[in-house]
Parts: C-alpha cells; sequence; structure tokens
C-alpha cells in the first residue's frame, strides 16, 4: 500500500483479513457496510492535524499500557478514524491481542527499524478490524537497542521511518514496553502525546516523577512538540476502598492532566486478548466497551479543541 515489496504479505494481508472481518463484523449492523476503507463519509481529523501520534507508556510493569493501545485504537476505529498501532514491546502482546503472531509474516518493527531495505509496506498488517492497521512486534526487538545505540541519531529512527506513511492515518499509537530504554526514547522522539495509565495503588506515584523527568529530557533535547495528552486510571477496583481515595489524591495532584474516563477492572478485558479481540468486538455492550468508546470521545475532543 506504502511502497515496498510486499507481494506476498498483501496477499495474506487481503486473505486473512478479509475472511476475519466478515466474521467479526459480516452479522452485526452497527454503521459499517462492508468494506470500511470504502467508505466516502468517514470521520478524519483535519487534515493539518494528522497524524495524532501518542505514545502510551509507563515504566511500571502491568499498568494497562496494552490493554489501552488495543483498545483505544479499535473504538476509535470503529468511529471511523483511519488508526496505526506500533507494537514496540519485544513481548508482543497488542500484536497477540489483535490475532497476529508474527509466524506466517517474516517482517516486524524491528526490520523497520534497522534494515534499510525494509519498507513500511513491507511490515505494515491489516488487522480484522476495519480501518486498523498494525506494525507488529517481535522478540528481536530486544535486541534493537544496540542496533539503534550504535546509529547516528538512533533516537529518530522510528519517526525517520514512519515519515512516509504516516499521513494516511489520524491516529497513530505506540504500545511502549515496560522500561525507559531506547525504543521508548524513540516513541517519544517521534510522538506528540503521552498517554499515561495508571494504576489506582499505594505505589501508584513510584516512578513517575522519573516518567515525567524522561518527558521534559526528551522535549528539550529532540522533541519540542511533546505533551502529556492525559493520566488514565486502569485497572481501578471500586471495590478495594483505598482505590477511591487514592484515585482522588490523583485527580487533586494531576487536576486537568486526568482523563475524566476511568477504566474499571473487567473479567472481559482479560478475557478479550485470549480471544485475540479488541473489547468493542469480544464483548460489545460490557462496561469496559462502554469506558473505552468514552475514553476515545475524549482524546478526540482533546486532540481537536485547542487546533
Ligand atoms: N481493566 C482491566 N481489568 C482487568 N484486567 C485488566 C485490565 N487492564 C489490564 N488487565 C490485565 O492486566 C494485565 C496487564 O495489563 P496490560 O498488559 O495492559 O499492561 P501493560 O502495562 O501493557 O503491561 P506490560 O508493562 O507488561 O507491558 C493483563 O493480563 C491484562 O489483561
Ligand atoms: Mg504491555
Amino acid at each position: 500500500m506504502f511502497g515496498g515489496n510486499g507481494g506476498s504479505t498483501s496477499t495474506v494481508r487481503g486473505k486473512r483479513s478479509f475472511s476475519i472481518r466478515n466474521f467479526l463484523f459480516g452479522i452485526r449492523t452497527h454503521g459499517h457496510h462492508g468494506d470500511g476503507e470504502l467508505d466516502e463519509d468517514q470521520t478524519r481529523l483535519p487534515a493539518d492535524l494528522r497524524p495524532v501520534v501518542i505514545s502510551i507508556m509507563n515504566q511500571k510493569g502491568g499498568c494497562g499500557k496494552t490493554t489501552t493501545a488495543v483498545n483505544l485504537s479499535a473504538a476509535l476505529a470503529e468511529k471511523g478514524y483511519r488508526v496505526l498501532v506500533i507494537d514496540m514491546d519485544p513481548q508482543a502482546h497488542a500484536s497477540l491481542g489483535f490475532g497476529i503472531s508474527l509466524e506466517p509474516f517474516r517482517r516486524s518493527v524491528y526490520d523497520l527499524l534497522t534494515d534499510p531495505n525494509t519498507s513500511f509496506g513491507d511490515v505494515m498488517h491489516a488487522t480484522a478490524i476495519p480501518r486498523l492497521d498494525l506494525l507488529p512486534a517481535s522478540i528481536q526487538l530486544s535486541s534493537a537497542q544496540l542496533e539503534l545505540a550504535n546509529m547516528s541519531r538512533g533516537e529518530i529512527t522510528l519517526k525517520r521511518v514512519l515519515a512516509p506513511a504516516q499521513k494516511a492515518y489520524d491516529f497513530v499509537f505506540i504500545d511502549c514496553p515496560p522500561t525507559l530504554n531506547l525504543l521508548t526514547l524513540n516513541a517519544l522522539a517521534y510522538a506528540t502525546k503521552v498517554l499515561i495509565p495508571v494504576q489506582a495503588q499505594y505505589y501508584a506515584m513510584d516512578g513517575m516523577k522519573e516518567l515525567f523527568r524522561t518527558i521534559e529530557a526528551v522535549k528539550n533535547r529532540f522533541n519540542p512538540d511533546l505533551e502529556i495528552l492525559g493520566i488514565l486510571p486502569s485497572l481501578f477496583d471500586k471495590r478495594i476502598s483505598i482505590s477511591t481515595e487514592i484515585l482522588a489524591a490523583l485527580r487533586e495532584h494531576f487536576t486537568s492532566s486526568m482523563f475524566k474516563t476511568v477504566i474499571n477492572t473487567n473479567v472481559k478485558l482479560i478475557e478479550a486478548p485470549m480471544a485475540q479481540q479488541p473489547i468493542i468486538s469480544y464483548a460489545p455492550h460490557s462496561a469496559a466497551s462502554t469506558e473505552f468508546n468514552r475514553l476515545a470521545e475524549e482524546v478526540v475532543n482533546l486532540v481537536t479543541k485547542e487546533n
């Protein structure tokens, strides 16, 4: 689609996405008619805003980064936006969440970052959700660090390789690993916004100072446009009374930087990745699906408000 020589890739893509798409969306009626890519009245962000690049990060493990990347991107795609998810985590959980394991495909974000002969089109993979594309991760990404460190301006590699293709998208989400390394640095150097999922736990603030220092350093050194889009209360469990107190404290401290939407703990969000689907298709009527739709609306309002 964006150059490259991915003849075999497009065959696989076409076949796979067509059948899964039919399976997921063919029998329900919620406004999509057939192939979403052919819709002419689809929702788009204004051209001068495209794409809004959002890094989802927090070096704290298991706080909901991947769950947010998969489900927020799917909710926006369902609303009509064109969305790209970049899986920058060698664990490849976001890729798996969309049902894309790397076996049938030769190349991943790793190749895009380290091999000048690999193009965006060689790596990009259409998911079963119309308008939602993925750059899958692979375990090799864990060694990309070393290679990036040896490149001149290695920290802007992601930005450089995405430049030719990015205008096709309204939103680009980057699912970051739970570390502050060269992969996260690449994500921050490319993004214009950071979304930080935080679990309302006693240790929620652990590492937040370091995270903000990193964001500030990236902003000063190579990305003056970088700003925090919002802090998202995730894995919220209202049955634990201390959670409510911690959420109130977070709201008091971070004021308007906090998202209004709260993502509650929900067993459907544990089941959905096992079914290799986002929540909007796995359990469209669940509370979690409603929450991610609300979050999507909040994100659209935030990015269109000031511009
Ligand atoms: N709202 C939720 N309710 C229930 N389970 C959740 C919720 N959000 C995430 N989980 C589960 O918690 C675990 C961690 O979530 P997730 O993978 O999204 O976190 P992460 O920050 O991406 O983790 P890592 O730091 O390892 O990348 C997963 O098993 C996920 O299914
Ligand atoms: Mg993750």
